[in-house]
């Protein structure tokens, strides 16, 4: 069985600052970095690392993308499926301020440039029982996920960031809905305070979809049918949540796929980001296996 991520690769800009820049402001930032990201990447990166073989399909600019490549390969990752475009990649201007949260600026670039051929290249080489992982930084989204259902691929969804494309979206067809309540509160219509409403409201609207329903430094709630669990978050020095909620996904999923019960799979996956949030960066900040077996929680 193979993992698909078809998603998302973007450099990102980081801004340390103090808070984030205000209308009007002029700010001067406090150091920049620059790391490999999106949450197509990024996910990938976690799978990986979480023992999957994976393979990363999305699209880069020819000129400027050797860096998003390069970390993929590092990671393990298979990049043979990623195309090659005129234009810039995707990037991301991102603010990180001292407790650790962000804000997220993002041009799209090469990520929204894919055309039908490309969904159907890249999807010929996978069938039935392997994984798609999806997030939502990319176009060509509904037929990607028409094609992978006919096709009787495993979908993930992760509808991440949510903004009005979410509406277009099949999203009952995905297998494994996995989102915070921001995006939950989007697609369940639920007030983003009302956790519980969210987590009823998408268990009720997608009863054949299993629901991880992730809630930052309250944990997470994963339903299916009568099936609920919950998992407090694990304890974390925050400097950075960048690439919490990929780090979250890639390796709750890698867990199941490698055998574990999804109690298992969400202590993984919540000991996985809160070492991820321990860390600066993106991509670069994501453990590996052996780092998430070892997390003094377990
Ligand atoms: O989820 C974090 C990611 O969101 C960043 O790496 C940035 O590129 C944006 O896609």
């Amino acid at each position: 069985m193979k993992v698909l991520v078809f998603g998302s690769l973007n450099l990102d800009h980081v801004y340390q600052v103090d808070h984030f820049v205000q209308p009007g402001e002029t700010m001067t930032s406090l150091a920049l970095n620059l790391f490999c990201g999106g949450k197509g990447l990024n996910q990938s990166i976690a799978f990986a690392k979480s023992g999957m073989e994976t393979y990363h399909a999305g699209a880069v600019g020819r000129e400027d993308s050797d860096l998003l490549i390069e970390a993929l390969k590092e990671a393990g990752v298979h990049t043979e499926w990623i195309q090659k475009k005129a234009g810039p990649s995707g990037h991301a201007i991102i603010q990180t301020t001292p407790d650790g949260e962000n804000c997220i600026l993002l041009y799209g670039g090469a990520n929204q440039s894919l055309m039908e051929e490309d969904v159907d290249s890249v999807l010929s080489h996978f069938s039935e029982g392997d994984v798609l992982v999806l997030q939502n930084e990319i176009n060509q989204l509904p037929c990607i996920m028409e094609k992978a259902k006919a096709i009787g691929m495993t979908m993930v969804l992760n509808p991440s960031p949510a903004d009005e494309n979410l509406s277009r979206l099949p999203v009952s067809s995905a297998d494994y809905l996995i989102l915070n309540e921001v995006e939950g509160a989007v697609i369940s219509k639920a007030s983003v305070s009302d956790e519980d409403g969210i987590f009823r409201e998408l268990m009720k609207r997608f009863p054949d979809t299993r629901i991880v329903l992730t809630l930052g430094e309250k944990g997470s709630v994963y339903g299916y049918k009568d099936k609920i669990c919950r998992q407090p978050a694990c304890p974390a020095k925050v400097v950075d949540t960048t690439a919490a909620g990929d780090t979250f996904t890639g390796f709750f999923m890698g867990s199941l796929l490698r055998g574990s019960s999804v109690e298992e799979a969400l202590w993984t996956a919540s000991a996985a980001a809160s070492i991820a949030v321990s860390r600066h960066g993106a991509s670069s900040s994501i453990p590996t296996w052996d780092e998430v077996e070892n997390f003094a929680g377990k």
